[in-house]
């Protein structure tokens, strides 16, 4: 598929030193710039779909790889931004972003007008919405969600669990009967506890389904120093060194995914993309894994997902703008987002898409947990608009020290309750 004539330029792909790009050279004027990647079949993804458009326009194009740390990569991108460089075109941005990096952004309200954007979620929409501009268009939609090895839970006659009490029980007696079994690395859950972004969508999934809230309300007010959210972090900490192992806390999506796809945990939280890993052809637990809604805490509880996802945005700073709207209408279209969910699991922005009996073929779970994107909860970014990384970090850490054992989650939440209402005065 890819053409001989160059107009791709997919060997270049550089790391977070983007000196080392080229673009900006005045031979690579002509020549457009995405960072886009790397979890799982990201990067991969995106290239083809880039060479596909470079092919059709004539137009090379530089693919930026990404480190697969949300944080990281949002550290790396401001480093760029701020210093008003136009090396890289055409940005992939994360769901959360709009108020940090939303300034950086062209409006692209007028080539992606209202009957466009109508195709797509309207919650997405709204998001990416800052001040009456659209600075970024959809691209694939994220939820947390609860994967399962459905041939363990059936062998020791387990249903997938409702209940995070449920998910903990389940866990140890298969844990404990597998390693006596032999299979001595066995896992019971792993999950993202690295401290960076993805712990704070599992620990807000975590409080929330225990009805704590989420960090910060609508309203802005610091909501976090409750009992539900004592008693969440006091469950998840319980877990660690028994059900999880102590290694969770450096565990990432690919670091997790890595081990149970291996065959070594029985319960994984993890965004939609590990389906299609976990199910290719070479996947040690191929048509073995079962995916459902997230557990709730307690009997009041609720079962959610955290709202997750990737945007494109293009860079006030590209002096090539033109050429950018069109790769992201190109990567934004519905075409090119059916390619991606039939062949990585990432679910599209598009909501007709969920009618497509190829996606749905490929990815069953997408319309038997149809609701659960839908409701997915929000992490409190637009509340707290250019503030939301420090939030984050903040909580992150506080949740952190809590499952590794330093404080104990009552004195954890307090303090945090203390810092982010310091932060609160400026949103
Ligand atoms: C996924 C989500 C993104 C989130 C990140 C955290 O990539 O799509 O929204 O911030 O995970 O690790």
């Amino acid at each position: 598929m890819r053409s001989d004539r160059n107009v791709l330029v997919l060997g270049a792909i550089c790391g977070a030193t983007l000196t080392l790009c080229g673009h900006g050279s005045p031979t690579a004027a002509q020549e457009l710039a995405i960072s886009c990647g790397a979890v799982g079949q990201e990067l991969a993804l995106c290239q083809e779909g880039v060479a596909a458009w470079s092919e059709q326009s004539g137009v090379p194009v530089t693919v930026v790889s990404t480190p697969n740390s949300s944080s990281e990569r949002l550290a790396l991108y401001q480093q760029i931004l701020a210093s008003g460089s136009g090396d890289i075109d055409v940005y992939q941005v994360d769901v959360i972003w709009p108020g940090i990096l939303g300034t950086h952004f062209v409006d692209l309200g007028a080539d992606f007008d209202e009957e466009v954007m109508s195709a797509y979620f309207p919650s997405l929409v709204q998001n990416n919405t800052v001040n009456g501009e659209l600075k970024m268009i959809p691209w694939f939609t994220d939820v947390g969600l609860l994967y399962y090895r459905a041939d363990l839970l059936e062998q020791y006659g387990h249903e997938p669990p409702t209940t995070w009490e449920e998910l903990t029980a389940a866990a140890e007696e298969i844990q404990a009967a597998e390693r006596a079994a032999g299979n001595s690395r066995m896992q019971g859950l792993v999950f993202q506890g690295n401290a960076y972004e993805g712990l704070t969508c599992n620990a807000l999934e975590w409080v929330y389904s225990y009805g704590g809230g989420t960090i910060v309300d609508e309203a802005g007010e610091v909501t976090i120093n409750n009992p539900e959210a004592v008693a969440a972090l006091d469950e998840a900490a319980g877990w660690i060194g028994t059900i999880s192992p102590q290694g969770v806390l450096a565990y990432q999506e690919e670091e997790a995914r890595g081990v149970f796809q291996a065959g070594h945990s029985v319960f994984m939280r993890n965004w939609p993309y590990a389906w299609a890993l976990a199910n290719a052809d070479d996947s040690p637990v191929k048509d073995k894994v079962g995916v459902v809604a997230l557990p709730k805490g307690g009997a009041d509880g609720q079962r959610t997902g955290v709202l997750g996802g990737w945007n494109l945005a293009v860079s006030k700073y590209s002096d090539m703008q033109e050429e950018a709207v069109e790769l992201v209408a190109y990567l934004t279209s519905y075409e090119e987002q059916k390619r991606r969910a039939i062949e990585g699991a990432y679910n599209p922005t598009i909501t007709a898409l969920y009618e497509d009996p190829q996606v749905l073929d490929a990815n069953p779970f997408f319309g038997e947990l149809y609701d659960t994107f839908v409701n997915a909860v929000a992490r409190p970014s637009s509340v707290t608009g250019t503030r939301y990384n420090q939030v984050s970090t903040e909580f992150w850490n506080a949740v952190h020290a809590t499952l590794n054992g330093t404080v104990t989650a009552e004195q954890s939440l307090a303090q945090l309750e203390r810092r982010l209402d310091r932060l609160a005065r400026n949103w």
